[in-house]
């Protein structure tokens, strides 16, 4: 029997949280995204963007961290599919390995990280192809197919005592794949 290949949301119980006072800062995103098309350039102009505006605002009031896994904060989803997230990190909490929409921006706003990034190896699996130690703040994005939700396989660790990253997704990202390393 072939098993289903689980997603994201399936290995994810934590609370969903949301928060208002952030729609200006979404609107923009929106307002850069929607009615175009999803290439580097816009990869570009999105991590400009966040990182301009976490210059300027602190996420130290998303304090919802937990020990059994990150937190996830909602700042919007528009009626287009794009949503923007806030993580909230502890030591040692980290993400399933896991797939992602076409669109994939994380910003790393303060505290350490590691994300390894893998790739496909069939029947739900994946294999390790890259470890980056990451200090914030730094933005990474990746561009994929659109439509589908098993682009850009990673996992992300976080390494010192609190961390706050910011994401932008084209899709619901609860919507990604999970996968079982192989070596
Ligand atoms: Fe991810």
């Amino acid at each position: 029997m072939i098993m289903k290949q689980q997603r994201v949301a399936d290995k994810f119980s934590e609370p969903v949280n949301s928060k208002t006072g952030y729609e200006n800062f979404f609107d923009g995103v929106v307002a850069m995204c929607d009615n175009r098309v999803i290439d580097n350039e816009l990869g570009e102009l999105l991590k400009e963007y966040v990182s301009e505006w976490l210059a300027h605002n602190s996420l130290a009031e998303f304090d919802n961290f937990s020990d059994t896994a990150y937190s996830r904060t909602y700042l919007g989803r528009s009626k287009s599919g794009w949503e923007a997230i806030v993580m909230g990190w502890k030591r040692g909490n980290t993400t399933s390995v896991h797939s992602h929409p076409q669109f994939a921006g994380y910003n790393f706003a303060d505290g350490e990280f590691r994300v390894e990034i893998f790739e496909p190896a069939g029947e739900g699996r994946a294999r390790l192809v890259k470890t980056l130690e990451i200090k914030a703040p730094l933005s990474l994005y990746s561009v994929g197919e659109e439509g589908q939700f098993d682009n850009h396989i990673h996992r992300i660790t976080c390494l010192s005592e609190r961390g706050h990253s910011l994401h932008i997704y084209s899709d619901d990202a609860l919507q990604g794949l999970t996968y079982e390393v192989v070596e």
